[in-house]
């Protein structure tokens, strides 16, 4: 059965290796802030990091995830703190949600690699679609976020807390936790 760490829990998915990682996270997991939208690489609302890189969860097998480490929007920031994610919501670059997990993952692993991003490159890097269309807040919110990243801003502004990853993941019978007493 395949095993990988998925926001800092080892843990061993009793499911077809085959399985798309995105249905283990949402399904079996419980982690459904990782969200199924065109489900063929298209849209970018599955996007999860590994290894620290953006990728399309629909694409991606258990198989190939294994031995790698996973993170969800949800084990992104305990307290929802991440800069993007205070940077979304104070430029209100949020409508209906549907795609913020995913940009929010695909801005974090920009922000990491280059704290003070251009337009361009941006729009390169955060490649999501949006049907309501917030692209515009979007650029200026990642920007600003570069600024709290950079320590030249703060923002305190938050979405509010909601359940935590663990939390998530503890009562999912395909979800084995390898070294945590909630395993069943
Ligand atoms: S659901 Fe994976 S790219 Fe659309
Ligand atoms: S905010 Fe609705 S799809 Fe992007």
């Amino acid at each position: 059965m395949p095993r990988l760490t998925v926001n800092d829990r080892p843990v061993e998915f009793r499911m077809d290796p085959q399985t798309p990682l995105l249905w283990a996270l949402r399904d079996a997991a419980n982690l459904t802030g990782t969200k199924y939208g065109c489900g063929i690489g298209d849209c970018g609302a599955c996007m999860v990091l590994v290894d620290g890189e953006a990728l399309r969860s629909c694409l991606i097998t258990l198989a190939e995830a294994e031995g790698r480490f996973v993170t969800t929007v949800e084990g992104l920031s305990r307290d929802r703190s991440h800069p993007v994610q205070q940077a979304l919501v104070a430029e209100q670059a949020i409508q209906c949600g549907f795609c913020t997990p995913g940009i929010v993952i695909a801005a974090a692993s920009l922000l990491s690699r280059n704290a003070d991003p251009s337009e361009a490159e941006i729009k390169a890097a955060v490649p999501n679609l949006c049907r309501c269309g917030v692209y515009p807040r979007l650029v200026r919110a990642i920007q600003r976020a570069g600024r709290v990243t950079r320590r030249l801003e703060t923002i305190s502004a938050a979405p509010a807390p909601g359940i935590t990853a663990e939390d998530a993941a503890q009562s999912v019978p395909a979800m084995k936790a390898v070294d945590t007493p909630h395993a069943d």
